[in-house]
């Protein structure tokens, strides 16, 4: 399967393509965890993504489609689940450019919507291994041990971005660049809006129900779905 999951700061894409990635075995691509770990490497691409990254703005599309076309390509032949990618409409066209050159397409686009007064607790709250990426939250899903990654036992770390400040900023951009790209998909397929308000296990219920509906029926039969109900809404 090929899923692109789309949803505001905070909305929990990290937390359920985690668990997608668990279930389907599909490969999980985090655009923003490939720029943590290229800063972490101090290469020229960490280089570059730093200052936007720090202010809560999008690193320009040039620099993340070389980034996710390539981790793309490498993802396995059981397929990927895109977390935070594409976030602009140039780079929802780049990547089905790129799939389409390859005979290939994306095969289910999910939406969590989330309120923006559930977003500042939750990223406020955030915590996350530095070594293996699990993510946390202080009071909604504490790890057992105090601080302690339950996977690795690392120290846990807050991330720069998540003050305050920068997750208004980051709000903003999602509002100005990333929504579009919601109409983007709505325009030739089905997006399935969930809402992500709620705890995490009822959230994943309602998606697993979704992609299993998906993974029985086999990507053929899915994507030609999508294509009468295209030819149908002409
Ligand atoms: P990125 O790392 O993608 O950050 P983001 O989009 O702001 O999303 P978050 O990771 O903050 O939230 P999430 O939806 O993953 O939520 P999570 O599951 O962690 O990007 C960072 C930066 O990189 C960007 O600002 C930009 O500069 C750059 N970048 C990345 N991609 C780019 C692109 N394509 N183009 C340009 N620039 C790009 O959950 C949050 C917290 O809530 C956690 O603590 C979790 O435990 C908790 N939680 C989750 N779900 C629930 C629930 N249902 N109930 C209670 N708590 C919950
Ligand atoms: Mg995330």
């Amino acid at each position: 399967m090929r899923i692109v999951v789309l949803g505001a700061p905070g909305a929990g894409k990290g937390t359920h393509c985690k668990r997608i990635a668990e279930r389907y075995g599909v490969a999980h691509l985090s655009s923003g965890d490939i720029l943590r770990r290229e800063r972490a490497e101090g290469s020229e691409l960490g280089h570059k993504a730093q200052s936007y990254m720090d202010a809560g703005s999008l690193v320009p599309d040039d620099l993340i489609v070389a980034m996710m076309v390539n981790a793309v390509a490498k993802a396995g032949p059981a397929g990927f689940v895109l977390d935070g990618f594409p976030r602009t409409v140039p780079q929802a066209e780049a990547l089905d450019a790129s799939l389409a050159a390859a005979r290939s397409g994306i095969d289910v686009v999910v939406n969590l919507l989330v309120d923006d007064g559930v977003v500042l607790d939750r990223i406020t709250g955030r915590r996350s291994c530095p070594k293996c990426g699990a993510v946390y939250h202080v009071r909604n899903m504490p790890p057992k041990m105090d601080e302690l990654c339950d996977v690795d036992g690392t120290k846990l770390v807050q991330r720069p971005d998540d003050t305050e400040g920068v997750v208004k900023n980051r709000l903003e951009t999602y509002y100005r660049q990333t929504e579009p790209v919601v109409d983007y998909y709505k325009a030739r397929r089905t997006v399935h809006n969930i809402d992500a308000n709620k705890d995490a296990d009822s959230v994943a219920a309602v998606l697993f129900k979704k992609l299993d509906a998906f993974a029985g029926k086999g990507g053929k039969t899915a994507s030609k779905a999508d294509a009468a109900k295209r030819t149908k809404a002409k």
